[in-house]
Parts: structure tokens; sequence; C-alpha cells
């Protein structure tokens, strides 16, 4: 229940105290999460809500058919397949002004009020505690949630039954996501050279001599499962952080009058 403590003093359930009064919006995410391009691209999309729009998350699943909550949940969920809480987006200022809908009243409940009732209500039905919690109040106040695209929160759900995430197809994988602890088992080969690359690259030390290169050569040794056959998807948007580290260190120190 990481996200109950971090937004409530959560002693009792009883008197729930808002925390972070002052903070207007916050980017949360879980620990096996490797950002691939600046931070700030993400937070970019606080800016694209619409007026009730107050949080931001990804589809858990692409196929609802395969999904986990179409086929197991026994609660609400948001959308044909829910929604992942890894990578989460929250306008704070907005969640603190908005009456929610929800199942146990017919007025709307403020968040902090709203949150250990219906916790209470569902917690016999619930496996992934918060992010199922958070399922079941988008699944009432659908207006509320931004969904942005899987690129944002990259699984091995993307790619372990044939690839099924449009968008990091075309764009790269933005935030990589490696959930069921596959950056420290052998499952997934492919996540688990990216965390290894990242892990082991020296800050400030050269893009592509110290991460791009080798991490290539460890994605030759993965192509034999189904992620692994996608090297592009999981290196394009670090390719396009390379590229934008060299604009700015190379081109920009010579300057446009050496260049010639
Ligand atoms: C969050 O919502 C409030 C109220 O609508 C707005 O003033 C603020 O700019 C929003 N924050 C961001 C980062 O978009
Ligand atoms: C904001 O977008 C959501 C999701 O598309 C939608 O359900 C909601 O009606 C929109 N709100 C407004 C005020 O247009």
């Amino acid at each position: 229940m990481l996200l109950l403590s971090m937004l409530l003093s959560n002693q009792t359930g009883k008197s729930s105290e808002v925390i972070l009064k002052d903070v207007d919006s916050l980017l949360y995410v879980d620990t096996d999460v490797l950002f691939l391009r600046p931070v700030d691209d993400i937070w970019k999309l606080l800016r694209q809500f619409n007026s009730t729009q107050l949080a931001a998350m990804a589809p858990e699943h692409e196929i609802p058919k395969i999904g986990w909550y179409s086929r197991f949940a026994r609660h609400p969920f948001y959308g044909s397949a829910g929604v992942n809480s890894g990578v989460m987006l929250m306008n704070l200022t907005r969640i603190r002004s908005t009456q929610f809908k929800n199942s146990m009243i017919s007025t709307g409940l403020a968040w902090e009020d709203m949150l250990y009732p219906l916790y209470q209500k569902y917690k016999n039905a619930i496996t992934w505690g918060d992010q199922d919690l958070l399922n079941i109040i988008f699944y009432f106040n659908p207006e509320c949630l931004y969904v942005f695209p899987c690129q944002w929160n990259y699984r091995p759900d993307h790619c372990m039954y044939g690839s099924n995430c449009r968008e990091a197809e075309r764009e790269g994988v933005s935030v990589l996501h490696g959930n069921r602890g596959v950056y420290h088992d052998e499952k997934q080969p492919t996540f688990k050279a990216l965390y290894e690359a990242i892990r082991d690259f020296p800050f400030q030390d050269n893009l592509f001599q110290s991460m791009y290169y080798p991490l290539q050569l460890k994605f030759l040794e993965t192509v034999h499962t189904l992620c692994g056959r996608i090297p592009q998807v999981f290196l394009k948007q670090i390719e396009k952080t390379m590229k934008r580290a060299y604009e700015k260190h190379v081109i920009i120190h010579v300057g446009p009058n050496q260049m010639h």
C-alpha cells in the first residue's frame, strides 16, 4: 500500500489526514522502473490533462483477452483491461478538490475519506493492493483519468507473448518497468541486460562506448527470446538521447563558424 501511506497518514484508517498538502503534482514510480529518456518528457503530459483529468497511467494490458483483470478480477476495474500503477502522474491540487463517485454512498467523497472505506469494502477481493483500489476508483470516475500509451510503462507483458505495444514499436520504450523481478532472474534476459547496462554505466562517461555498445552486444545473446527479437524497441530512445547529448556537447560547443 505504498500509495495509501504516501498520500495519507495511514494509522488507523479512522482519521485520515492528508499529507503533501503543498505539493501540486507528482510522478510516482515503482522501484523497478528505469527511464530511457529525460523525466521531463513524461512530466509534460500533466499539461495535456483536460479539465476533469487528475491522474495518468498506462493500461495494464494491451490485449484484454490475455490481461489479468479481464480474466481474474473480482472487483470493478478501469476500461477493458485495467490500468497499471507502476508509473503514475498525479495532480494533487485536483485530487484534493474533487468529490469522487463511489459505490458506497450516492454523494461524492473526498479522496482521503474514500480510500479506507473502499479498502474495507473490497479488501477480500483485491490482489494487487493499491493498484486494485485505483482501478476501482477510476472505474467509477473514468473522466478523471488520462491514459498514456504503453511505451511509458513498458513491461515483459508487452513482448513475452509477441510484441503488442505499437507505440513502443514506433517511438521506442520511454520508461521500462521490470516487474516480477525480471532484472534479477533469467526469465527476461533483455530486461536484465538493460538493467545491468544502466547499473554499470559510469555517469558522465561516453554513452555510445560505455552503454550503447555493450548493451548491443548483450542483446545479441537474447535473440532466442520473444523480447530479444525486437532490440530496436529497447534501443530507440537511448539512440535519441545519445543524439541529443552529442548535439548539445559537440555541435553547440564547436559552434557554426568552425563547422566548415
Ligand atoms: C494541476 O491542476 C491545477 C488546478 O487545475 C493547476 O492549476 C495546475 O497547473 C496543475 N498542475 C500541472 C503541473 O499541470
Ligand atoms: C477528459 O477526458 C476523459 C478521457 O477521455 C473524458 O472521459 C472526459 O469526459 C474529458 N473531460 C472533459 C471535460 O472533456
